[in-house]
């Protein structure tokens, strides 16, 4: 965790949390576990954004608009080299931003490679909202988000512009393998998608993924996130899930949506994530040794839980009693996270 990214989960923790146990929110048979509304979200930066869609869901808001104010957050507050306007750009310099939003009734919208445009997660729901159609991208994503009043602003940081002409000076084209040589393509330094999920107190879920995407990508190449069913699936049946890492292994495998349609055959949200986690293997057993993939999932009773490929994967959990970073509770290469 870099130095910003520790101070703004300590800040947001000591704020007001309670330490829990590790891995509570996981056990089924804990009673707390459907003590009503939840927001859980990728990664420690997670707390932040947690705490920014509780302000909602504690007041009896929706679980659709507490994901939309969290990513917000993220987009704007968080400043992470790999969600929202502090994104790391694409090989060509250029910081395109991708999100989507989805309800458990199966309303949802998304941005794919959307450019000069703060808050895509907002401009997915207006997608989702105020169109016939589920995704848009690119310059018709723009042009939609300004008829929609949103102002085209530059929002590549000189910090991102430096590390890409840095970058650019030593690399060959291969991003998933050098974005950064010194941690593996998909974990929290390098392209670490904030994904939310959450449930109101009527039980109601809605999920949200926001993410610059993988650093140095070419441009037009377009990750998990904003695809419905890979970064992100809402089922009010169910449950919800959604993924941080490598989005070509999300998209190949319907990576959220498996791990609902698992949790949908009795599966605990970690068991799912598990097994999804282990498809992803058995496509790709030599690639998977070398990237990161990470699932989060929350069931319709609050329950929740997370695998990952590679050690190192944490979430951040937050209702009326307590809010904390939890460790994955496995994966395939490195054990427990
Ligand atoms: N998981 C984010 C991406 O691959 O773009």
């Amino acid at each position: 965790m870099n130095d910003r990214r520790r101070f703004l989960a300590q800040a947001a923790l000591s704020a007001g949390a309670l330490a829990i146990p590790r891995g509570w929110a996981s056990d089924p048979s804990d009673p707390r576990a459907d003590a009503g509304a939840r927001v859980v979200s990728t990664w420690d930066f997670g707390v932040g954004a947690n705490q920014a869609a509780w302000k909602h869901l504690s007041t009896g808001a929706s679980a659709l608009d507490a994901v939309e104010q969290g990513a917000r957050w993220a987009e704007s507050e968080l400043c992470n080299p790999t969600v929202g306007r502090c994104g790391n750009p694409d090989r060509d310099g250029v910081l395109t931003l991708d999100a989507s939003i989805m309800d458990g009734d199966g309303r949802c919208g998304a941005v794919a490679a959307i450019e000069d445009i703060d808050h895509p997660i907002s401009v997915a729901r207006l997608v989702m909202e105020k169109t016939p159609h589920v995704m848009l991208v690119g310059e018709g994503a723009q042009q939609f988000a300004m008829a929609q009043g949103f102002r085209k602003r530059r929002l590549l940081t000189p910090e991102a512009e430096q590390a890409w002409r840095e970058w650019r000076a030593r690399a060959e084209y291969q991003p998933q393998i050098n974005a950064e040589r010194s941690v593996r393509p998909g974990n929290k330094d390098n392209h670490d998608t904030l994904g939310m999920l959450a449930i109101d107190r009527n039980g109601r879920l809605a999920g949200a993924c926001t993410t610059s995407g993988m650093a140095w990508k070419m441009h037009g190449r377009v990750g998990d996130s904003p695809i419905v069913g890979a970064g992100l699936y809402v089922d009010n049946e169910v449950g919800a899930a959604t993924a941080s890492g490598v989005g070509e292994e999300m998209i190949r495998n319907a990576a959220s949506f498996l791990v609902v349609e698992l949790m949908r055959q009795g599966r605990a949200p970690a068991d799912a994530c598990r097994e999804a986690i282990e498809r992803v293997v058995r496509k790709r057993p030599e690639a998977s040794k070398s990237l990161q993939v990470c699932f989060l999932a929350l069931n319709r009773h609050g329950e929740v839980g997370a695998f990952a490929l590679h050690a190192g994967f944490e979430y951040a959990v937050c209702d009326a009693k307590k809010q904390d970073v939890l460790h994955a509770s496995g994966s395939i290469y490195g054990g427990g996270a």
